[in-house]
């Protein structure tokens, strides 16, 4: 391999094709101590002057000539050599000295006397600083060497996972959820497809150490709430924002609420009761009752005991654990208001410090989650310690500004021009990369962006997951073995 030429960051390295050398991988320019990090982004046949006209000429000769022709001096190896030699089209991603990276590229190595050698990227990232050494093992990158993330690396930050439909997102959250169990964290997962509740299991059905930790409930069903419990703050919350109760509603709402408190009758049937008997305006009374009836109806509000109270979840797994809140099949309404729900009431046990920092995982978050949330979750949440992951396969379901905020991406495939446009434009690294690299992604591959990889793009190849299929979308032509056995 040799360097042929350097424009700023990205350098043109030639290399024979039987040098194994692929997309994503991670190359060093040495020359004396320091060495130059490249990364190949992109590799194209070299065209040298008159290869064209090369190539033509030699399958008219060998349509016309039959059998062997002479070549003494074997020129024709060489020409073919030559012809496949491969143009790799790195990007300088700093340097190497004395065995710390830095991310200077302000210059050149030698085009004659420098050596060029591919690198295993777990060394480059180590040389690139301390990741953290709780490992969440998630693959493959380059030749053979594993690949991890970091619980440290997840832990205060705001991630995204995307890339278009089945190409392997939830699969990658679903590792990360494992593995951030296994390190004793708490996950609150918003589960759209009911694919999360079987993690805790292996695919032959056997429990795994973190069976235990994870919880799944589905609101209106095992999810339910009460008034108490919920408190004034998450009740208001959700009055203001999922039904949008107007302000002199909710001013009265309030003085019915300290009345009900002083006599510690916080419930939903003496709420019903109180605004009935409130001596208010008719038009107030009649928004209060309207919401007091949405709220009684959707069925989210219990008075029993066996309401649910997200702090004795924490309390009752004192070694970490999921909540894994099922969404599928729960109405829109409904699903809003238990987000709304679980979101301020989370947001209040942290300001008080009841309870530890929690890493949220939130599929398709513009299904259910509102317009201000969004900023309140990379800002003042993670501040108090919600740590969110987005999952979407809808790229521009994500505004910029999120994605300016993001700490780590893993990009799965995009073959939508629109999507790649948005995604490359958006994320941390330079579009050549990403739309590059992104566009022949084949499916299971990711590219991981950010603070989990010391900010050096890494094409991961995703392990398998064991535990039982799930998430499966359900199909009108099943398979016909599955058929048969159903006639069975
Ligand atoms: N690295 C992998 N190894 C083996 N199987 C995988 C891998 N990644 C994904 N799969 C499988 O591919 C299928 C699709 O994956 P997954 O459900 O994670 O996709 P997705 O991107 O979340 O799709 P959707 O956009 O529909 O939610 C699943 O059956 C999953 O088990
Ligand atoms: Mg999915």
């Amino acid at each position: 391999m040799r360097i042929l030429k350097k424009e700023g960051p990205n350098i043109l390295v030639v290399a024979s094709h039987t040098e194994e050398v692929r997309l994503g991988d991670y190359l060093m320019v040495t020359e004396k101590e320091r060495s130059l990090v490249l990364q190949v982004i992109d590799e194209n046949y070299l065209d040298v002057e008159g290869i064209e006209e090369e190539v033509a000429r030699e399958e008219v000769l060998l349509a016309s000539v039959q059998g062997m022709t002479e070549d003494p001096a074997d020129v024709s190896s060489i020409s073919k050599e030559i012809r496949d030699m491969r143009l790799l089209q790195c990007k300088a991603r700093g340097s190497i000295e004395h065995g710390r990276h830095s991310p200077r590229i302000d210059w050149i190595p030698s085009r004659t006397t420098s050596k060029i050698t591919r690198q295993n990227v777990n060394e480059i990232l180590d040389s690139a600083g301390n990741r953290g050494h709780r490992k969440i093992k998630i693959g493959r990158s380059g030749r053979a060497s594993s690949f991890s993330v970091t619980a440290e690396a997840l832990d205060g930050r705001i991630s995204i996972i995307t890339g278009r439909k089945e190409s392997g997102k939830s699969h990658l959250a679903k590792m990360m959820v494992r593995g951030l169990l296994e390190h004793g964290a708490y996950c609150i997962i918003f589960d759209l497809n009911d694919e999360y509740g079987t993690i805790g299991l292996r695919a032959d059905g056997t429990k795994t150490s973190i069976a235990d930790r994870l919880v799944v409930r589905k609101p209106a069903r095992d999810l339910k709430f009460s008034l108490e419990g919920a408190g004034i703050r998450a009740i208001t919350s959700l009055l203001l924002h999922s039904l949008e109760m107007p302000g002199t509603s909710m001013r009265e709402f309030t003085r019915i609420w300290e009345g009900m408190e002083l006599k510690k009758e916080v419930s939903m049937d003496s709420l019903g009761t109180y605004i009935q008997q409130w001596r208010c305006n008719e038009f107030v009374r009649d928004a209060l009752y309207a919401r007091y009836y949405t709220l009684s109806n959707s069925g989210l509000f219990t008075d029993s005991e066996q309401a649910f109270r997200l702090d004795d979840f924490f309390k009752s797994h004192p070694e970490g654990g999921a909540l894994v809140i099922s969404l599928s099949r729960v109405s829109p309404l409904n699903r809003k208001m238990t987000v709304e729900l679980i979101l301020s009431k989370l947001v209040e046990l942290l300001e008080h410090r009841t309870i530890p920092p929690v890493f949220l995982l939130s599929e398709e978050a513009h299904l259910y989650l509102r317009e201000t949330y969004w900023e309140d979750l990379i800002t003042r949440m993670r501040h108090f310690g919600v740590f969110t992951t987005f999952v979407t396969n809808q790229p521009d379901a994500i505004k910029p500004e999120i994605y300016r905020q993001a700490d780590n991406i893993f990009l799965y495939n995009f073959s939508n021009e629109a999507d790649l446009d948005l995604v490359s434009r958006a994320s941390m690294v330079d579009t050549d990369t990403v739309r590059s690299i992104v566009r022949t992604l084949p499916p299971r591959m990711c590219l991981v962006l950010g603070h989990a990889v010391n900010n050096l793009p890494v094409l991961v190849n995703v392990d398998e997951f064991d535990a039982p299929p799930s998430g499966i979308t359900r199909r009108f032509f099943e398979p016909r073995a599955e058929l048969t056995t159903l006639a069975r």
